[in-house]
């Protein structure tokens, strides 16, 4: 397998070399293009040196230098020579220059003649990629089916704090790996996902929720489909867009997140609630919105169904997954879940860090067996984590066949 890795101007250049460097371990020949900014940051020797090729700084050759292959012709040949193109780092930049097809350099020249898979791990400053011109970009590389690896959340170079640094090497790695040899191991599987929080109304205009954003349910849907299971996601209130390829119900309250899953239960073969249900609701809604008064307020609240418990009693030989997250005693609250749903697996969530957990890019979880098994999971990406968490689920499905 061959990959071009374009490399622009950017700090976490550097890290690049990682990423090169990974590719190259697992077989993978890599050939690097760097842009004029990329070599202000790091030297183009170093990725020769990594990957044992020239690396292609620009479009002419007027470089002149030993490091330098170029002619006219070249970004056609590296074009139809390689299987995927990844860019790490990805300024707003070159987005743009993508997503409008500007080919000023040899890297965007080699973009709009390359016919492969694409796969793009933006990094920049947090109102860089949160603004509006980088975002609409990003939707339209999203729409040509490029993989976007977003980037993670953290202290950036620029001193500010939010999303926009780098993905994590491995990362990175993970996702083209995947994307050179798709996993189709999830093919023949109906897989039933829930995700994000419940609301549930006390009066007309108010409700009680959690912090869940549904990205690890959305990264999990992402994730089956990906590798060829038909995916239903049933969803509370989130702010993202339905995966491709999945089908998409959206709820809100608990009781609806209830019906939703029952009703899909029986065509399903494998269901991972990974949802942040409500555990009460307000049964005496009233039906006009409650006025302040000067005094203490109290509310009686009524236990939510147990969506998962109830699927664990309906479960048959499905395989169930549930989510466990916990603030304290991980492991053995997880275990406590694991018995009194029925579960064959739980994911352990522990949510009182920071960087981790609800409303973040990231997750670091134990997966917790029916055996006892805990296998702890480093933090990474929630979509990372998401396909580690279908290694495991594909294992107990082969094993669960075999025993039949
Ligand atoms: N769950 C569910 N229905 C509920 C509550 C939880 O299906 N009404 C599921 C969640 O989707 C998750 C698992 O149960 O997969 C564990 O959820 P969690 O909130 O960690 O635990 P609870 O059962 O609510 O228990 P506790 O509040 O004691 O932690």
């Amino acid at each position: 397998m061959r990959v071009v890795l374009g490399i622009t101007g950017g700090i976490a250049a550097y890290k690049a070399a990682e990423v090169a460097r990974s590719l190259m371990e697992r077989g993978v020949a890599v050939q690097a293009v760097m842009t004029a900014g990329a070599q202000e940051f790091v030297r183009p020797l170093t990725f020769a040196a990594l990957t044992g090729r020239k690396v292609i700084t620009d479009m002419f050759g007027s470089g002149g230098a030993d490091e330098t292959l170029a002619s006219s012709v070249e970004h056609i040949r590296v074009a139809q020579e390689n299987d995927l193109l990844l860019v790490a780092p990805a300024t707003a930049d070159v987005l743009a220059k993508f997503a409008h097809g500007l080919a000023d350099d040899f890297l965007s020249t080699l973009y709009l003649a390359f016919t492969g898979p694409v796969a793009i791990a933006p990094a920049m400053n947090t109102n860089m990629w949160r603004h509006p011109a980088t975002q609409a970009n990003l939707e339209i590389l999203r729409k040509r089916g490029h993989v976007i690896v977003d980037p993670g959340d953290g202290l950036l170079a620029c001193g500010t704090s939010g999303p926009g640094r780098l993905a994590e090497p491995e990362a990175i790695v993970a996702v083209v790996d995947q994307m050179l040899h798709p996993r189709r191991d999830l093919e023949g599987e109906t897989i039933l996902i829930t995700a994000g929080p419940t609301q549930e109304p006390l009066d007309p205009v108010r409700y009680v929720s959690n912090r869940s954003s549904g990205k690890m349910g959305f990264s999990l849907a992402e994730a089956a489909a990906a590798r060829g299971a038909q995916v239903v996601l049933v969803s509370g209130p989130v702010h993202l867009e339905d995966p491709v390829g999945v089908s998409v119900e959206r709820v809100r309250t608990a009781r609806e997140m209830y019906d939703a899953v029952m009703a899909h239960l029986p065509e399903s073969t494998i269901i991972v609630k990974s949802a942040a249900v409500a555990d009460y609701y307000r049964a005496d809604l009233p039906k006009q919105k409650v006025k302040k008064t000067a005094t203490l307020l109290s509310l009686e609240l009524q236990p939510t169904p147990d969506i998962l418990a109830e699927a664990g009693r309906r479960k048959g030989d499905r395989l169930l997954v549930g989510f466990a997250a916990e603030t304290e005693n991980l492991l053995e609250e997880a275990r406590r879940k694991m018995t009194t749903k029925n579960c064959d697996m739980v994911v352990a969530n522990l949510v009182s860090q920071a960087g981790i957990g609800f409303e973040t890019d990231e997750n670091e979880v134990t997966l917790v067996l029916r055996s006892g098994e805990a296998i702890p999971l480093k933090r990474a990406s929630k979509r990372h984590i998401a396909d580690q968490i279908f290694d495991q689920i594909a294992k107990l499905r082969l094993a669960a066949h075999a025993s039949r």
